[in-house]
C-alpha cells in the first residue's frame, strides 16, 4: 500500500531524472548553446538509482517514470531498465522522451521491461520542429513513435506543450490527427520554470490555458467527447473526437492545479529528491547513497521527503513564488 503524505495523498510515483543532458535545445527548455552538464561523477550511478527504486517500491511506490534531459542519450539505459523491472512491486516502468533516438532503442527498452513510452512532441511540421528544438529532424521522431507501437510499448502519450505564437495554431491539426491514428496527444500548459530560454520573461503572453485549446478544436472539429485512458492516466483528462481512434488529453498545471491529488516524488539527476516539481525545497540522497546507506535508510529519508511535500504550488495565484534553482532539463518535468 502506498504511503500517505500529511495531506492524506497516496505517494505511489516516482520520477527519475536519469541525465540533464540532451541532444535537442528546444527554445522554451535552453539557451542556443545549451546549459552547463553537471559532471558525470555527480550523476547517480545505476547502482544506486537502483537503491532508491528498491527503497522506494517497499514503500508501495508502484510506478516509476525515466527522465532527463534526454533519458536515452544515457548510456546503457537498457541496463538500468532491466535492473528496474526485476524490483518487486514494480509495476508500470515507463520513460518520458523526446523520441529522437527511439527508434534505435524502442526492441531493446521493451525487452528490457520497459512499458510504456511518453514521446514529446510541440509540432508536426518539419521546419518548424527544427525551429523549436533548433537540432532535431521531425521524421526522426516519427520513426520512433512507430518503432514504439511495433515493440507493444503502449499506450504512447503524446506531450505537447502549447506555447502562443510558436506552436498554437497547430493544437487542430494535433487533435485532427487522433482520427485516424491511435495517438494520444496531452496538450500541457506552459509552466513558467526558469531555464534561460527564449522565452523566459514572457509567460504570461505566451501561456495558453486549455481552456482556449479545447475551444479551438471544438470550434473547428465539433465537440469532445470523455474518453478513459487505459495505463497511468495521471492528472490530465481524456477526451476523443467521436469515432476517432486515438484520444485528446489536457494537463492543466495553471489553469487548475491538480495538487489535491498529485501522487508523485521527483528525483534529480544529481540524486536530490523533490518532493513537488514546482517547489525548490529537495533533500540529498546521493551523499547518504554515497557513503554506502541501505534501502532502509534510504527509506527513512523518503518517507521524510513524503512527510515535506507542500500542500500545493502557488503559481497562477497572483504574486507567487517560482522555482529558481533549477532548469527543467535537470528535474524532467
Ligand atoms: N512547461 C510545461 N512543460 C514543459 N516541458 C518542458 N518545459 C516545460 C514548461 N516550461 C515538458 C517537455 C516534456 C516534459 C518532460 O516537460 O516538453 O514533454
Ligand atoms: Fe531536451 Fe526536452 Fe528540453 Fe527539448 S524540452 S531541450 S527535448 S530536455
Amino acid at each position: 500500500m502506498a504511503h500517505l503524505d500529511a495531506y492524506n495523498r497516496p505517494i505511489s510515483y516516482l520520477r527519475i531524472s536519469v541525465t540533464d543532458r540532451c541532444n535537442l535545445r528546444c527554445v522554451y527548455c535552453m539557451p542556443p548553446e545549451g546549459v552547463p552538464w553537471r559532471p558525470h561523477e555527480d550523476i547517480l550511478r545505476y547502482e544506486e538509482i537502483e537503491t532508491v527504486v528498491r527503497a522506494a517500491a517497499e514503500l508501495g511506490i508502484s510506478k516509476v517514470r525515466l527522465t532527463g534531459g534526454e533519458p536515452l542519450v544515457r548510456l546503457g539505459l537498457a541496463d538500468l531498465v532491466r535492473a528496474l523491472a526485476r524490483i518487486p512491486g514494480i509495476d508500470d516502468l515507463a520513460i518520458t522522451t523526446n523520441g529522437i533516438l527511439l527508434a534505435r532503442y524502442a526492441e531493446e527498452l521493451a525487452q528490457a521491461g520497459l512499458h510504456r513510452v511518453n514521446v514529446s512532441l510541440d509540432t508536426l511540421r518539419p521546419e518548424r520542429f527544427r525551429r523549436i528544438t533548433r537540432l532535431g529532424r521531425l521524421e526522426d521522431v516519427l520513426a520512433g513513435m512507430e518503432a514504439a507501437r511495433q515493440a507493444d510499448l503502449d499506450p504512447i502519450k503524446i506531450n505537447t506543450v502549447v506555447i502562443r505564437g510558436m506552436n498554437d495554431d497547430e493544437v487542430v491539426d494535433f487533435a485532427r490527427q487522433t482520427r485516424e491514428a491511435a495517438w494520444n496527444v496531452r496538450f500541457i500548459e506552459l509552466m513558467p520554470v526558469g531555464n534561460g530560454g527564449l522565452l523566459d520573461g514572457q509567460w504570461e503572453e505566451r501561456a495558453v490555458t486549455a481552456r482556449e485549446i479545447r475551444e479551438r478544436i471544438e470550434a473547428a472539429l465539433g465537440g469532445l467527447e470523455a474518453a478513459k485512458m487505459r495505463a497511468g492516466s495521471g492528472p490530465a483528462r481524456y477526451y476523443r473526437l467521436p469515432g476517432a481512434r486515438g484520444t485528446l488529453g489536457f494537463i492543466t498545471p495553471i489553469s487548475e492545479h491538480f495538487c489535491y491529488q498529485c501522487n508523485r516524488l521527483r528525483l534529480t539527476a544529481d540524486g536530490q529528491l523533490r518532493p513537488c516539481l514546482l517547489s525548490d525545497a529537495e533533500l540529498d540522497l546521493r551523499t547518504p547513497l554515497r557513503q554506502g546507506a541501505t534501502v532502509a535508510e534510504i527509506k527513512g529519508l523518503l518517507l521524510e521527503g513524503i512527510a515535506h511535500k507542500p500542500m500545493q504550488h502557488h503559481i497562477g495565484i497572483g504574486d507567487c513564488e517560482r522555482p529558481e534553482n533549477r532548469v527543467m532539463s535537470e528535474i524532467g518535468g
